[in-house]
């Protein structure tokens, strides 16, 4: 059997694959064609490059597995990336937004940091590395546009207010948010039900409207992915 991309129903820029096995992926189309980040497979097919998606390694191809409804990047847009580490995710949504967007990705480890720009961005100009703390938007408000969604995965205490300090910066009303919780960094000894409730509550009181909460399991444990609109003056 020759593998075969098509493009995946309900999302535009992400693509299955059907291996040679009959098994399936799901696949970005490269921008940087001959470059992998972190050792997916790359696939040739009509004219393009498709690079694997590995949903045990990026949170978002996981929700798409795990039936999220709607996948708020695609072509053209801007896009702020909290806790860009060193690219994994971040460079499939630069293959998603493509030439006319841009992906702003903040990092404050260097060492991620550096392999984030030696690696991905070096071959990607629409990727835009920052060093810098997310806690701390105003620093890097002059380097960030005005986004049309943002996703933050720091692992961090804190995380939906993070995320609501950089929206009322950053954010286009009526634009998304994807917010990965990993509860355990939270408070280990609550139950993760209890930490997304308390996230969630922290999102709505500051104009995100909840759309969906996707648990990651089983390919990533503990974590559960949100999905809301930003609608502050509703
Ligand atoms: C779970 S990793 C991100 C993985 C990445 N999103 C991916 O899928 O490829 C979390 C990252 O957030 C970064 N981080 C944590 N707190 C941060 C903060 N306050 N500001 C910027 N980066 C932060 C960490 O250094 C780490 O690289």
């Amino acid at each position: 059997m020759s593998v075969k991309v098509e493009p995946l129903p309900k999302f535009d820029g992400v693509y299955r694959v059907t291996l040679e096995d009959g098994s399936h992926r799901i696949a970005s189309k490269n921008l940087a064609p001959g470059k992998d980040v972190y050792g997916e497979r790359l696939i040739k097919y009509a004219d393009a490059e498709y690079r694997v998606w590995d949903p045990y390694r990026s949170k978002i191809a996981a929700a798409i597995l795990k039936g999220l409804k709607m996948l708020p990047i695609r072509a053209g847009y801007k896009v702020l990336y909290l806790g860009a580490a060193s690219g994994t995710t971040a460079s499939h949504v630069s293959d998603i937004v493509g030439e006319e967007g841009h992906v702003f990705c903040i990092e404050f480890a260097p060492r991620p940091l550096k392999e984030l720009v030696d690696n991905v961005c070096r071959y990607r100009p629409n990727m835009s590395p920052i060093l810098a703390d997310a806690r701390l938007p105003e620093k890097y408000a002059n380097m960030v546009e005005k986004v049309d969604m943002i996703y933050c995965d720091v692992a961090q205490p804190e995380q939906a207010q993070i995320l609501a300090d950089n929206a009322k910066i950053f954010l286009k009303k009526g634009g998304w948010i994807m917010l990965a919780i990993k509860a355990r960094s939270i408070d280990v000894t609550k139950e993760p039900s209890e930490i997304y409730k308390r996230e969630i509550a922290i999102l709505e009181k500051n104009g995100f409207q909840i759309h969906q909460v996707i648990h990651l399991e089983p390919y990533d444990k503990d974590h559960a992915m949100i999905l809301a609109q930003y609608l502050p003056d509703k």
